[in-house]
């Protein structure tokens, strides 16, 4: 039997010189990577709050929004938009607000399937859509009403599956690469002390499932989908609550 190496021993070998490191190809401007040029992205909820903000991303992206809402003064916030992001405001043309409650899968199915031929044909292809129509009610579980978790339900479960099942069937036709991001939330993961939403929780908590469901079965059509858990965000939805808590979003751990 030969001599026994300890494993752990430091290797006496002179290690050889690494190969002089090749710079990775330079492949365009940062901008250009995440370019939407000729892209339309569908926001439902896009009237205010996250939604609004995340248009004004897609847009100084080079993308036209699609805004679906129960608000009728999108159009209005969606010009100020488009300003921010240094687009022209002629751009906002392209931009179209459309007034729909995506609990409503009828209105919801025929909307898209009018969005998306519009935006064909000023080659703006319907590339994308956000999901972040959303309600939020606090009550403590002891006493949340029925009616209320089915409302729950309704708009943030079933009204962000209908809109991304319709919205997956239409990139499923166009065959173009797609992508679907679905606005859930770390609630969906955690419980807030403090934050008495068992209704809300549970439905952040179904939109991670089934995110992961349907990318299983949509991915073979090119279709991504993602989850997106924001934290606390300070937007007309919360800033009642904020009011109630004092305002000290520290203090609820
Ligand atoms: N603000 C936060 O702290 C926070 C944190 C985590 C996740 N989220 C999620 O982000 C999303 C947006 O939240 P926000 O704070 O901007 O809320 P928000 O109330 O300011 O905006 C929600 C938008 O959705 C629209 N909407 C609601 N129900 C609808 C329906 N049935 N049909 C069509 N539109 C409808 C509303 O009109 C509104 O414009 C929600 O899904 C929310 O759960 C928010």
């Amino acid at each position: 039997m030969g001599p026994i190496t300890p494993v752990n021993e430091p290797s006496t070998t002179p290690r050889r010189p690494s190969p002089a490191r090749e710079s990775p190809p330079i492949i365009g401007r940062t901008n250009d990577l995440f370019s939407l040029g000729n892209c339309t992205v569908v926001i439902t909820g896009g009237g205010r709050g996250l939604g609004i903000v995340l248009a004004g991303a897609v847009i100084e992206a080079g993308g036209d929004v699609v805004y679906l809402d129960l608000l009728p003064h999108a159009q209005r916030r969606r010009v100020g938009v488009c300003a921010k992001a240094g687009r022209p405001l002629q751009d906002a043309s392209t931009h179209r607000t459309c007034r729909v409650d995506i609990t409503d899968a009828a209105s919801t199915e025929h909307i898209l399937e009018q969005i998306a031929p519009d935006a064909l044909s000023p080659n703006m292809t319907l590339r994308g859509l956000v999901i972040c129509a959303g309600i939020q009610h606090w009550a403590p579980a002891l006493d949340y009403s029925v009616e209320l978790w089915r409302k729950m339900l309704d708009v943030n479960v079933i009204g962000t599956f209908t809109s991304a099942k319709h919205c997956a069937r239409i990139f499923k036709e166009q065959n173009f690469p797609a992508s679907i991001v679905l606005i859930a939330s770390m609630s969906g993961h955690i419980a807030n002390r403090g934050l008495t939403c068992t209704a809300y929780n549970s439905s952040k908590a179904s939109v991670h499932r089934m995110c992961r469901s349907v990318a299983r079965e949509w991915g073979q059509y090119d279709i991504r989908i993602n989850t997106l858990s924001a934290g606390y965000i300070r937007t007309a939805r919360t800033f009642c609550f904020c009011l109630i808590i004092g305002n000290d979003f520290h203090t609820w751990r």
